[in-house]
């Protein structure tokens, strides 16, 4: 991995106080998030439902300002594109399950303005990065079946991870590498050891009593990594 890419912390909203969601997520921004990733299920590509773009065009009205990192699991998905586009997102991410036409969906996300990321599930081969890494800006290697926060790390998205970093790293372009699923500060330098310099955490982070005090664990590990 570049030495200059740092390593961004990606709180999931998923296990959030909804209820108050907004100073939710202004809490973990304080506490030094990087970044907030904003999950999307619709009860048909996976089995749960959260929130869709209403709730992210709120919150940019509300003055949340963060670099919202929208990971797509619903299907179809080309519909809803224009949604968070106009909602505010600046990076969409799309599992390859969820499009007939990869090429096509990738390309509306670049040509509205964000950045595209594609999403790996534990069992989904990586054979199709190579042919269409030239149209993304992200990486994400699911460690858990997505649907759910608060699942254990499936340990063999290590080597995952560490096959997607060396497709990466012949591009010339910074493309970042995300993990999604059972991230803790236990496990954090481990992922970054195999090539993630993205983590996703939701209960780790939102389940513990002080934010910063574990972000800032998850830091120190980090930089032992
Ligand atoms: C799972 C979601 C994750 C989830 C992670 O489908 O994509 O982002 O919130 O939750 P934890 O960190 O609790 O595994
Ligand atoms: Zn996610």
């Amino acid at each position: 991995m570049s030495i200059s890419t740092p390593h961004w912390i990606a709180p999931s909203i998923l296990s959030a106080d909804f209820s108050r969601l907004g100073a939710e997520i202004e809490d973990v921004l304080n506490a030094g998030a990087d970044i907030i990733h904003f999950d999307v299920m619709d009860n048909h590509y996976v089995p749960n439902l959260t929130i869709g773009p209403l709730v992210l065009q709120s919150l940019r009205k509300a003055g949340i300002n963060c670099t919202m990192d929208v990971h797509l699991m619903v299907k179809p998905v080309d519909r809803l594109i224009g949604d968070f586009l106009d909602a505010g997102a600046d990076i969409i991410s799309i599992h390859p399950e969820s499009t007939e036409h990869l090429h096509r969906t990738l390309s509306l996300i670049r040509e509205g303005g964000a950045k595209p990321g594609l999403v790996f599930n534990p069992a989904t081969p990586l054979t199709v990065l190579a042919e269409v890494i030239e149209l993304i800006d992200l990486v994400l290697i699911m460690s858990v079946n997505p649907g759910f926060g608060g699942q254990a790390f499936i340990p063999s998205s290590l080597a995952r991870l560490t096959r997607a970093r060396g497709l990466i790293d012949q591009q010339q372009r910074n493309i970042r590498l995300e993990i999604d699923g059972g991230i803790k500060a236990d496990n954090i330098a481990a992922a970054a050891a195999a090539g993630a310099d993205t983590f996703v955490a939701g209960s780790a982070i939102f389940g513990s009593n002080d934010y910063a005090a574990t972000i800032a664990a998850m830091r120190k590990a980090l930089a032992g990594a």
